[in-house]
């Protein structure tokens, strides 16, 4: 596997050690601090370092600087994987330089292989030895990107095809709505059962509908968690039996990731970026500053925004799911009952369950006293204290993370409350807000796709082994 050494940063010191002729004490943290064109790329083996390349991007030119794989781990051609992830990451560069002994015949065929030249040559380059300066030109490398993608972890089979990362060429979905809607919610075992029926049907339909060939597809993405465990296995077990056949690169994609990138169908994303992932199991907020880095500023402490606005539903007698119903009875209503705003602290975090007990205690002390409540009122006075204090960590975390663009994903971002106050917040703070149309809310194929290009670009490519995992956390 490769990872980018951003992501095992608590083991530099043990690469250090490892290649002592090329590093020194702390020699890695300090050249990321000192020079933001450098990267570097590991190859884990079983989670073993067995080598790493270090490039810089210097605006539209690459430049390998280092390039090392343990003695006993040569010839193995992990040294051509990690050239290719260069190589791919490079696709939008114009050229990719890099120096190499004279004498180093193996490696000069290596490079020869992959399309570098050579240029010049550097006198002396090496302690007496002279270096060859060789270059790939990359100006016709850019070719298009297919990614499948696979969801499958709730009631939803949908598989679709995009290009690029943004052009949606194909999607087909099957939805299970109407044979869950007698057991008033999903069935997991009907549900898996169910995808096992469609999801080959889905994908012979997805590929005709694209006039494609399995051949025509650069990468396989799929969900593998959170979810239905039995729902996700179907996906996963249907895109790791592509990804054998075809041999094609199997791409994990989380699915509240998914989430997040359904809005770069939309619109290009801008970073540091603010994913607000609000749902029926989910009240997060999540800092990404680039593509694929992931970090939690906070979440919910104890109950979903969602749960708590079905429960506080349920209480004034709305169906369920009761979001929704209670939104809209909301807009009839007045703020006329005191209710406690929660968690109004210096923290990201939320805490509902306190707000939703405040409900249940007003509604049994007006019954008590014979009072007859106000349900509409009641809405309002809920949405305004609910609704505000998320937007307040919202405005916190856009002005401490010097915030570009907000995205608001998953079922409650359909709340209209939410998305005025979450609106104003973003012009007043000039970010940009961006929450996806209607048809990206609920689960697709798409997102799983979109999701799984900028992972695949990131080299985050999964063997054989990946399993499905219902509670997978983003970060
Ligand atoms: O992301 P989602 O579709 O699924 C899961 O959580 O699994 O979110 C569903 C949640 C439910 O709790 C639903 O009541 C809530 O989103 N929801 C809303 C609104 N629309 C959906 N809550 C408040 N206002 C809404 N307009
Ligand atoms: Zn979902």
């Amino acid at each position: 596997m490769i990872v980018d050494i951003v992501d095992i940063k608590d083991r530099f010191h043990e690469i250090e050690n490892l290649f002592p002729n090329v590093f020194t004490y702390d020699s890695i943290s300090r050249d990321l601090e000192n020079n933001p064109f450098s990267h570097y790329l590991v190859y884990l083996l079983d989670n073993k370092i067995i080598g790493f390349i270090n490039y810089y991007f210097i605006y539209d030119r690459v430049e390998i600087a280092n390039f090392n794989i343990l003695e006993q781990y040569q010839n193995n051609h992990y040294g051509s994987k990690l050239l290719e992830e260069v190589i791919m990451r490079s696709i939008d560069k114009k050229n990719i330089t890099l120096e190499v002994r004279c004498d180093n015949n193996k490696a000069i065929k290596i490079y020869q292989k992959y399309g570098f030249k050579k240029k010049a040559i550097r006198k002396n380059y090496y302690h007496g030895i002279d270096g060859i300066l060789m270059e790939k030109e990359m100006n016709n490398m850019k070719k298009d990107i297919y990614v499948l993608g696979i969801e499958s972890s709730c009631d939803e089979t949908s598989i679709s095809i995009i290009k690029n990362g943004i052009e949606e060429i194909s999607t087909v979905t099957s939805t299970q709505i109407d044979i869950h809607k007698d057991y008033g919610g999903v069935v997991p075992e009907i549900a898996s059962r169910n995808h096992i029926k469609n999801v080959t049907i889905v994908l012979e339909e997805c590929l005709n509908k694209a006039n494609m060939t399995m051949d025509d597809i650069d990468a396989i993405a799929v969900t593998y968690g959170p979810g239905l465990i039995g729902s996700l296995l179907v996906g996963l077990i249907t895109a790791k039996t592509l990804s054998f056949i075809h041999n094609k690169p199997l791409i994990p994609v989380n699915h509240i990731a998914g989430h997040i990138y359904a809005n770069s169908l939309v619109e290009e994303l801008k970073f540091p970026l603010l994913a607000v992932v609000v749902s029926g199991g989910h009240t997060e907020l999540i800092l990404m500053e680039d593509h694929y880095k992931f970090k939690k500023l906070g979440g919910t402490l104890d109950d979903a925004i969602g749960e708590c606005y079905d429960k506080v539903a349920r209480i004034i007698g709305l169906e369920y799911p009761g979001g929704p119903k209670l939104d809209k009875l909301a807009k009839e209503g007045k703020n006329t009952y005191n209710l406690p705003i929660p968690k109004q602290d210096n923290t990201y975090d939320f805490s509902f369950s306190g707000l939703k007990s405040a409900v249940i205690n007003l509604v049994h002390n007006e019954e008590q006293r014979g009072n007859e409540i106000n349900k509409a009122d009641l809405a309002a006075s809920f949405q305004k204290v609910a609704v505000e204090s998320v937007v307040n960590k919202i405005e916190k975390a856009i002005q401490d993370n010097d915030i570009k663009m907000v995205i608001v994903a998953r079922g409650v971002a359909a709340n209209t409350a939410i998305r005025e106050e979450v609106a104003k917040v973003c012009e007043k703070e000039n970010v940009k807000l961006s929450i996806p149309d209607f048809k990206y809310c609920t689960d697709n194929g798409t997102m799983i796709a979109a999701a799984g290009y900028y992972a695949y670009l990131d080299g985050r490519v999964a063997d054989l082994k990946l399993n499905s995992v219902s509670q997978d956390k983003l970060a």
